[in-house]
């Protein structure tokens, strides 16, 4: 994935670009650059590296262009080097374009430009649909977008420079997402929301094929067809503000300690008088018919899902499948219409989750969104929204959106059993006034920090490690696992306690960590078998447990206790301890905690 934006307008280009990616950024960061019209001619300034690096790159040129384009690159084809940064243009220069997405089928069709004499400077599948372009253009960009149109397979959101129409923008999406607006300014491109925000509330959205023309006063639509569109604009209502760190070293910090307030207003938000989720009332109709669920969702999302449907199978006595968007995807579970697909993505975005919903709903199976940015496609696609109200998340490893969306599946799960009759009012009622403990439960844990920065002494000098659990403790791990592995670069895995013994135990040496958590009930025995066992082996084990649990650990050496809750919930209040340990290890090993290589923050390619 990558962020595309675009500028033309009275003002000088570059300062709309920079800021634009500056706020697109979280897409990818393998390196960025710019392309603007200058006096007939387009200039294209890139790098490797962040945003940064592009800056101090511009800093010694004076461009003076009103019109151009920028990206900001999450690397899929050809590695992350100058030459591959974006913008990338035609072979005689006649197109420069940016490009978020996939061409499949660029090997062939590279080689078929090749014979017919093109040439390429990079190894990128972007630079084909730049000679594609020039290939078929004569004196109409439109036309010439079509009949790629016709032959590109994958995923595309494309801006388009044509020095034939120096201050117009083209853009064009299929898959990928793309918007634009306009203000007394000038008009923009751009791949998300955020960029545009400083600039108009007023968002157009282009619809799957469709052309959007951009010049410095208006802004024209183009269907699939070429034909000329109407298109109305959606108001978006997001803070113009955009985060700050304050005085915290990392958002990531900041974040975690984000977490009581965001958890009590997803709560506060989810829940009216006596009832919980009123804006669900035509699915929870269906709730009698169902015979399964799914949760579906991409790395910490899924970690959601795979607690959110232990506690939903557990409470609602439904089979309940948790799947990660990428295999669901192209699976084979069976899905009609007695099966409730819950789609769970911090940024509504995510390329895999969005594609995992279109097939739920083209099996006619019902669909429910778990989404923190609203106005986004997945949120748009689907038949019902539960909003989590985590606000900006701005690190790349989620922290406040993940139990946002933990406490929201857990009290959707509350509602589900009750109005389908598995659990009664009493019971329901019970559990909710647990689930609004948690919040409180968790600023005790954030009031622990020292002691978690002190634990994460364990991954001292390692480069390896585990997490084990059972049950809900095992949900736990999976995501505790990640954390660690996403920012301190440490290999990771999480395993099914009663499990190790069956070959990965194998791996096991002197000192290696082993991270237990500890906190369903009915399992401690069984877990606390397995800490022997690693023990045994030489492994250094740091407990995760239930303070009711203390007198059985005396004689454990690093055991963090955590407030006692029910045994489903308690993975949410592991995460936050888990996530301290991470953020901990991670910043004494000097790692870029906000910007972990490889990664990005939203996942728009498959
Ligand atoms: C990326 C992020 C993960 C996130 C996943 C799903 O891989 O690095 O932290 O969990 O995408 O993102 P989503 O926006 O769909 O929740």
């Amino acid at each position: 994935m990558c962020g595309i934006i675009g500028y033309t307008g009275r003002n000088k280009a570059v300062p709309y670009l920079i800021r634009g990616l500056e706020h697109l950024e979280y897409r990818g960061y393998d390196s960025s650059g710019i392309a603007v019209s200058e006096n007939g001619e387009i200039i294209t300034v890139k790098t490797s590296g962040r945003i940064k690096e592009l800056k101090n790159k511009l800093s010694g040129i004076e461009l003076r262009a009103k019109c151009g384009i920028g990206h900001t690159r999450w690397a899929t084809h050809g590695e992350p080097d100058d030459i591959n940064s974006h913008p990338h243009s035609s072979m005689s220069g006649l197109f420069t374009i940016v490009h978020n997405g996939i061409i499949e089928n660029y090997l062939p069709l590279k080689k078929e430009l090749i014979s017919e004499g093109f040439t390429f400077k990079s190894s990128t599948d972007t630079e084909v649909i730049a000679n594609l372009l020039e290939k078929y253009y004569e004196g109409d960009v439109l036309s010439a977008v079509k009949k790629c149109r016709n032959i590109l397979e994958g995923s595309y959101a494309i801006c388009i420079l044509c020095k034939d129409f120096p201050d117009v923008i083209f853009g064009t999406r299929k898959g990928s997402p793309l918007l634009c607006g306009k203000d007394r300014q000038g008009s923009f491109f751009s791949s998300d929301i955020p960029a545009l925000i400083p600039y108009t509330e007023n968002i157009f959205t282009l619809g799957e094929n469709e052309t959007a023309v951009i010049e410095k006063e208006k802004i024209c639509f183009y269907d699939s067809e070429g034909k000329k569109a109407e298109k109305t604009s959606e108001k978006i209502e997001l803070p113009r503000q955009s985060a700050e760190k304050g005085d915290f070293p990392h958002f990531m910090l900041k974040e975690i300690f984000e977490q009581p307030r965001v958890l009590k207003e997803t709560l506060d938000s989810l829940i009216s008088g006596e009832e919980l989720f009123p804006e669900l009332s035509e699915l929870k109709k269906s709730f009698f018919a169902l015979q399964k669920i799914c949760f579906v969702g991409c790395g910490s999302a899924y970690h959601a899902g795979l607690a959110a449907g232990i506690l939903t199978q557990k409470l609602g006595n439904i089979t309940c499948i948790a799947e990660t968007a990428s295999e669901f995807r192209y699976g084979n579970i069976p899905l009609d219409s007695k099966t409730l697909c819950i789609f769970i993505s911090q940024s509504g975005e995510t390329a895999d989750t969005l594609a995992a919903l279109l097939k739920a709903k083209e099996k006619k199976a019902k669909t429910l969104s778990v989404i923190n940015v609203p106005e986004s496609s997945i949120a748009r696609e689907s038949d019902s929204v539960i909003y989590t109200k985590a606000g900006p998340e701005i690190a790349v490893a989620t922290t406040k959106a993940y139990t946002a969306q933990l406490i929201s599946l857990y009290l959707f799960a509350l509602c589900f059993a009750h109005e389908r009759w598995q659990i009664k009012r009493s019971e329901r009622d019970l559990l909710l006034r647990e689930l609004r403990t948690l919040p409180e439960k968790v600023r005790k844990i954030i009031g622990q920090k020292d002691k978690a920065e002190l634990f994460s002494t364990l991954f001292d000098g390692k480069n390896e490690g585990w997490f084990i659990g059972r049950g809900n403790d095992f949900a736990a791990a999976m995501e505790g696992s990640l954390k660690m592995k996403e920012i301190s670069y440490i290999n990771t895995g999480a395993y099914p306690a009663g499990e190790l013994k069956h070959g990965t135990i194998s791996l096991l040496d002197k000192g290696t960590p082993v991270v237990t958590l500890c906190c369903e009930e009915r399992l401690f025995p069984k877990t606390f078998a397995n800490i022997k066992e690693v023990k045994a082996r030489g492994a250094k084990v740091l407990i995760l447990a239930k303070e009711s649990f203390a007198p059985s650990l005396t004689d454990e050496e690093n055991v963090f206790l955590l407030p006692d809750t029910a045994d489903e919930f308690a993975c949410l209040l592991q995460a936050v301890a888990l996530q301290l340990i991470s953020y901990y290890t991670a910043e004494k090993r000097g790692c870029d905690i906000d910007k972990p290589k490889n990664l990005a923050k939203s996942v728009t390619v498959e």
